[in-house]
């Protein structure tokens, strides 16, 4: 349910209206748009602070609401999920990470200018990240990527550095002032990731981690949900209402490829989730098409495309030494690589009245 403010309402009326929810047991989500106010009513608040079922709020609740000062409207949101849905937040929200490297010292996900992530898959060494940052940034890469904690099929596979390789984040953004994208795997260690990172990574191995998305939801960083490997748009946004109920509205979705029949690929990145989740949510979504194809030859391709079709941002592997990676080097490119790609998204980028940064 949403109870959408006249243009005139007072903030004391918008008070009222919480209070209202919260003397019934019910939570509200304040969304304050340029246009107009509205507040999303989730469900009774359960013991351990999370938002309960969304099923149980009585209609004789809406009428009541109605009557209250300065309600224009009451809405039934028609999706299951609500605070994630554009019924509820019409206006694109844009997410802002602090990083050093672009004027004004915020770089703002989800507005008019397409965001590039690059970085190694894994951190693997000093050098190794050192190399890799100074290039990306050298092309115009404004947030570094690099995995600490990397989930592996095999568990003989290379599981990263853990916190050594937080440190080593750590120490490339105070060199290029790059902000910090890095995966967090598990709820207890979502503090220690914080102390490091600008941006959580919720991998699509734990999309579907409640434990992990409501830590996360506590927490006010930006946090980027990939997509679970054969989740639906349904089941994903589900998984970013987890996170927005607790209260951090600063979520990115992340499409990096599904499971398909198809062997040619690792993943087989759908393209149609950037126009259609825009028309479903105002949350920003990222492409990974490292992920997406597991191919170093069409990771260009499929960047230009996924910015074609609306993307707000890339997450692209690179590293020094492909051929050397300790993880995923078929999917990484090359720096030479890089170099080519930047003007070429920046071409499409303003093919469509966008820019990257
Ligand atoms: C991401 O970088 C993952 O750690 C990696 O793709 C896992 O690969 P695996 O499934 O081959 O271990
Ligand atoms: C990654 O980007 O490091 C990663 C593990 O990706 P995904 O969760 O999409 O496999």
């Amino acid at each position: 349910m949403i109870v959408v403010m006249k243009s005139t309402s007072s903030d004391a009326d918008v008070q009222h209206v919480l209070s209202f929810l919260q003397n019934h047991g019910l939570s509200g989500h304040l969304s304050q748009g340029v246009e107009r106010t509205v507040i999303g009513v989730l469900g009774a608040v359960g013991p351990s602070g999370a938002p309960g079922s969304l099923g149980g709020i009585n209609p004789s609740i809406g009428e009541a609401l109605e009557g209250l000062p300065n309600v224009e409207d009451v809405v039934r949101v028609s999706k299951p999920y609500k605070l994630a849905s554009r019924e509820f937040h019409p206006e694109d929200t844009i997410v802002e990470v602090p990083s050093a490297c672009v004027e004004g010292g915020i770089v703002r996900i989800g507005g008019k200018e397409v965001v590039m992530m690059a970085g190694p898959c894994t951190v693997e060494t000093e050098k190794q990240l050192m190399t890799t940052a100074a290039a990306v940034r050298k092309e115009g890469a404004v947030i570094l990527r690099g995995g600490a904690f990397k989930p592996s099929t095999s568990p003989y596979g290379f599981r990263g550095l853990g916190e050594e390789g937080l440190k080593l984040l750590a120490k490339a953004r105070d060199e290029f002032g790059m902000a910090i994208i890095t995966e967090v795997m598990t709820p207890s260690d979502v503090a220690m990731v914080c102390e490091y990172a600008d941006i959580l990574q919720i991998g699509t191995r734990n999309m579907q981690n409640y434990m992990l998305l409501d830590e996360v939801g506590r927490t006010r960083k930006p946090v980027v949900i990939k997509r679970g490997m054969s989740a639906t748009f349904e089941e994903w946004l589900l998984a970013a209402e987890y996170i927005l109920s607790q209260g951090n509205r600063n979520v990115i979705l992340c499409e990096r490829g599904i499971r398909t029949f198809e062997k040619a690929t690792r993943n087989t990145m759908d393209i149609s989730a950037f126009p259609l989740l825009k028309r479903l949510s105002h949350l920003p979504v990222l492409s990974d098409p490292s992920q997406g194809t597991g191919r170093r030859d069409i990771v260009g391709p499929l960047s230009l495309a996924s910015v074609a079709a609306g993307a707000d941002a890339l997450l692209v592997e690179v590293h020094p030494n492909p051929d050397e990676a300790l993880k995923d080097g078929a999917q990484s490119i090359t720096i030479p690589q890089f170099r080519e790609l930047m003007p070429q998204l920046h071409a499409v980028a303003g093919a469509i009245g966008r820019s990257v940064i």
